[in-house]
């Protein structure tokens, strides 16, 4: 396997798997608060999204895109901003239950657009 496809793999499993571990966190926040206090479930979702982002960056390196010229690179990272911002908002600074209820779906939202906008390479993937 080349260097392209062992990135590019890589980076697909980390993405879905930081959205499964938000996914997973969020329901926890909702019916089993104690869980996100527990070190691992701390951690890990770190760790992936780590990854994530090294294997992304290491991608875009070895294909030569310039986000400034590819808007759709743009729109992703500015996602992944929104993406990071709305989810600690959800798991851990939101105020009152409702406001990480509603920061949670917007999270949900941010990163399904990420991954409209890594399939179609076009920033206004809709
Ligand atoms: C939550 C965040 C992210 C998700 C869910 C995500 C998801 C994906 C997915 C599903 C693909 C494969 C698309 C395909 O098959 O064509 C992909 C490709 C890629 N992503 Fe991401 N990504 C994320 C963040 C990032 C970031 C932050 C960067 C760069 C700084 C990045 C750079 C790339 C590049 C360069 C490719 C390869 C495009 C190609 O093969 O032509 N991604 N991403």
């Amino acid at each position: 396997m080349n260097a392209y496809l062992f990135l590019k793999q890589a980076h697909m499993g980390f993405a879905f798997t930081s959205i499964a571990l938000f996914a997973l966190r969020y329901g926890a926040m909702l019916c089993y608060p104690r869980l996100l206090g527990w070190k691992i479930v701390r951690i890990v979702p770190h760790v992936v999204d780590t990854f994530l982002l090294v294997c992304g960056v290491a991608l875009a390196i070895l294909l030569h895109i310039d986000p400034v010229r590819q808007p759709w690179l743009l729109a992703k990272i500015a996602g992944l901003i929104a993406y990071v911002i709305l989810g600690t908002l959800a798991l851990k600074r939101g105020k009152t239950r409702e406001a990480r209820m509603a920061a949670g779906v917007l999270a949900l939202l941010a990163v399904g657009y990420i991954v409209a906008v890594a399939f179609s390479k076009r920033a206004l993937p809709f």
